[in-house]
């Protein structure tokens, strides 16, 4: 079997990365507010104050996904517009927004998946220590309340965090991310059971409060690709390895707590003295089942990674390609955890602009594509139960501390005029989606 008939193809944005309306409607700063304030943070100094300006131009986005033909369209939900304290009163008029957004989706059946947390925490809460305070799976659980309280009649999928590696690692260990912080191993040992104990009490919570939902989590990986002299089997063990002090990045460190129960006991031994203290309460919470693992996926590794060949090709954020990453990344997973997978992102930045013809052509995108879904298409074909595939992004937006520089869009975003105009690659891929994959 190919792809399955009901496969949802689709696109993917972040509240940050688009909204703007920064201050509007009750809105509080979130920590990305703050950082984009401080300077030297961005490469190119801007911040997301008005961004694609998606909060006010919604309408005209939804309408152009279903021009494209999207199916489904996965946001993120931002907190400090919900509850602008971080906990406590609910901002109506935040929640509205996203209300408007969901009925104007399903007016063209878009189906919706919402993620809770895309990395705009209420900067109210950083300064009560943010993900180091352990009443943070408190707060959190709260704003979930109250998002699935108002969409879960019309939403039926939620994904609690978005790649908890990145924020905590960019974020809490290069700081080159909001908060910007450098913590140390004990920390950010911390900080990543608040996550995990917060991911349980968002997931008992959507049970709770909308039981016919789905509930996932997505993950950043960059999977190890056989290759040369490495087998799968190979490949797989690195990949799963966790240690000391790079465990932030392991999808073990992650994914086996929420799927197995237990953190992954090479960590768990070199860390004695530090780990923090985890009572079965919390590894009951952490492991309630999920229904998906979303994976976000642009590069892969070959064992042989930092001595790849002179002019490989290199994408313009200077990433490197790797046409088997969604292949070997859905297989390594199926193979683990056994649980349907989302592509919850994939997607490459070029070096896009309005050519002469007023059109935006992207060659290099298209066989980008072309090539990474191939290897999708291999993974279904070979049994693994893949669901839906979102492309990063719908359009181009703000590229966190790379600024507006980097575009990822299938839609070109022109941030003087805000004009949106889809790209060469937008009418492939709506191709792609018409054809169910037949056409790779
Ligand atoms: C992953 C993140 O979730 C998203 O916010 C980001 O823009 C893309 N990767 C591209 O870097």
């Amino acid at each position: 079997m190919s792809f399955r008939k009901d496969f949802l193809w689709g696109a993917a944005t972040a509240s940050f990365q688009i909204e703007g309306a920064w201050n509007e409607d009750g809105k509080s700063p979130s920590i990305w507010d703050v950082f984009c304030e401080e300077p030297g943070r961005i490469e190119d100094g801007s911040d997301g104050k008005i961004a694609c300006d998606h909060y006010h131009h919604y309408k005209e986005d939804v309408k152009l996904m279903a021009e494209l033909g999207l199916k489904a369209y996965r946001f993120s939900i931002a907190w400090p517009r919900v509850i602008p304290d971080g906990c406590g009163a609910v901002n109506e008029k935040g929640l509205e927004f996203y209300s408007n957004l969901v009925d104007e989706l399903l007016k063209y059946n878009i189906t919706p998946f919402v993620t809770l947390y895309h990395w705009d925490l209420p900067y109210v809460l950083q300064s009560k220590g943010g993900w180091l305070n352990p009443e943070i799976s408190d707060w959190f659980e709260e704003y979930t309340r109250a998002v699935v309280a108002k969409f879960g009649d019309r939403v039926k999928n939620y994904i609690t965090f978005n790649e908890p590696s990145v924020f905590l690692g960019c974020g809490h260990i290069s700081a080159s991310h909001a908060p910007g912080f450098k913590y140390g191993t004990r920390e950010l040992l911390l900080a990543g059971h608040n996550v995990h104990v917060a991911h349980g009490k968002a997931v008992r919570a959507i049970r709770e409060l909308a039981p016919d939902a789905k509930v996932g989590i997505t993950l950043a990986t960059m999977p190890r690709i056989p290759n040369g002299d490495m087998d799968a089997a190979t490949a797989y063990d690195i990949y799963f390895s966790c240690h000391k002090p790079y465990f932030i990045w392991s999808d073990s460190y992650w994914a086996d707590p929420i799927v197995f129960g237990k953190y992954p006991e090479d960590l768990v031994n070199e860390c004695k003295d530090i780990f923090p203290k985890v009572t079965d309460e919390d590894m009951k919470l952490i492991s309630q089942k999920i229904d998906f693992i979303g994976e976000n996926i642009y590069q892969g590794r070959y064992e042989d990674g930092y001595n790849r060949p002179r002019g490989t090709p290199h994408t313009e954020i200077g990433w490197d390609t790797y046409d088997r990453a969604l292949e070997w990344g859905v297989k390594h997973f199926t193979k683990r955890f056994g649980l349907p997978i989302y592509i919850t992102e994939n997607g490459i930045s070029c070096h896009d602009w309005e050519s002469l013809d007023g059109k935006v052509h992207d060659p290099n995108r298209i066989d980008f594509l072309h090539r990474y879904l191939r290897g999708l298409k291999a993974a279904a074909e070979d049994g693994c139960d893949v669901r839906g595939y979102f492309q990063w992004s719908f359009m181009d937006n703000f590229e966190w501390a790379k600024g507006y520089n980097p575009r990822f869009g299938m839609v070109f975003c022109d941030y003087n005029t805000l004009k949106r105009i889809p790209k060469d690659s937008a009418y492939w891929y709506k191709e792609v989606i018409e054809t169910n994959g037949e056409n790779l």
